[in-house]
């Protein structure tokens, strides 16, 4: 049998090895004689993991100490209303990016929270390009933006000035490069991408944008409590986070982000000289924009999709169907897809084509 490539979006591919690691938490994990998913939240081993998973995080990405790192549930999507809710008073007002449905979505949530000013969009142009040139208001607190549009497939390959601050949707691409954190007020990411499973939400805050807020929330949706309790107000997801600490461990042992980065541009290169070359397939998207993680083609004159997908699926290339909002096809090449199986889809574009 073929080996199995998973292209897929997100739930997405993780690294073999931690697979394997989250396994055997299951069923004995670290000798403690129990499943991971019978422990206490407060016991001691898991409290170190846990403790052990933050410090891993501000390795990975250089966190500055005046910084706060929150697992959180609700997925990026809870984070779309608890920024905004958390970090504007009364009717302040923050600049939105329009980058696609991510962003969308981001923005719908926070104008139930604030003034909120969408300062570009590549809406009319099916958000096949990041808008580079736009104003920002000048009473700005923070300027929101989707670091990756996983739909899409583009990505701020720089981040943009903000008059106040930058905030990042880095759902699909945390962890792919290293980032400069000083220039954010708000990083959070569902770690269904590049960290592990879905059930945590990984937000790196500011602290001092924490109980900033002077509206009465909920508890559950307070970041001054979350920061408090470090990440236990409630039970936090142990095992989720146990598989996010599992593939920091790898991403370290691998070089770390830039080590990572150099590996995702070699990787997309591979995939995108394919998609240019090829005359069967093009790309939608503007080239200085084009995303490392998610890579949607076309096909140049139309044709069966479906045949394409399955000719693919019939060699261990799955889940490469493009998002039902663009159509096409759509290869997301995470931190885990290995170089390799970019090199099976290269050749099976290439095959088909003849
Ligand atoms: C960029 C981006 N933001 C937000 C989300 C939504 O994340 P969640 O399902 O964790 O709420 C996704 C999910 O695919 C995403 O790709």
């Amino acid at each position: 049998m073929n080996k199995i490539y998973n292209f897929g979006a997100g739930p997405a591919v993780l690294p073999e090895q931690v697979l394997k690691q989250a396994s055997e938490a299951v069923m004995n994990y670290n000798g403690h004689g129990m499943s991971i998913l019978e422990m206490s939240h407060r016991s001691i081993p898991i409290v170190e993991m846990i403790t052990e998973t933050s410090q891993l995080v501000s390795d990975a990405l250089n966190v500055p100490d005046n910084y706060k790192i929150l697992f959180l549930q609700g997925g990026a999507s809870l984070q779309f209303a608890m920024i905004p809710m958390n970090i504007l008073r009364g009717n302040e007002v923050a600049d939105y990016t329009d980058t696609g449905g991510w962003s969308a979505k981001a923005i719908k949530e926070a104008k139930r929270y604030g003034n909120i000013d969408v300062v570009c969009s590549s809406k009319e142009t099916v958000y096949n390009h990041i808008p580079k040139v736009f104003d920002q208001s000048d009473t700005q607190q923070y300027l929101h933006i989707t670091s990756n549009n996983t739909i899409y497939g583009t990505q701020w390959h720089e981040f943009p000035n903000a008059n106040g601050f930058l905030v990042a949707d880095m759902s699909s691409d945390i962890f792919s490069r290293p980032v400069n954190v000083n220039k954010f007020g708000v990083i959070y990411a569902g770690a269904q991408k590049n960290m592990g499973p879905a059930g945590v939400t990984l937000v790196i805050i500011r602290e001092d944008l924490i109980g900033r807020t002077e509206r009465d929330l909920p508890s559950m949706l307070d970041f001054a409590i979350h920061a408090d309790k470090d990440s236990m107000f409630n039970t936090p997801p142990v095992f989720a986070i146990y598989v996010v600490n599992r593939t920091l461990h790898w991403l370290k042992e691998l070089g770390g982000v830039n080590a990572m980065h150099k590996k995702n541009k070699i990787k997309a290169k591979l995939l995108y000289d394919e998609i240019e070359q090829n005359p069967m397939f093009k790309s939608p998207i503007a080239e200085e924009d084009r995303s490392l993680m998610n890579v949607p083609f076309i096909f140049t004159d139309g044709g069966d999709e479906q045949h394409f997908l399955d000719y693919c699926a019939q060699r261990g290339l799955i889940t490469l169907k493009g998002h039902r909002s663009v159509g096409g096809f759509r290869a997301s090449i995470y931190n885990a897809m290995p170089k390799a199986g970019v090199e099976v889809l290269v050749e099976a574009m290439r095959n088909y084509s003849k």
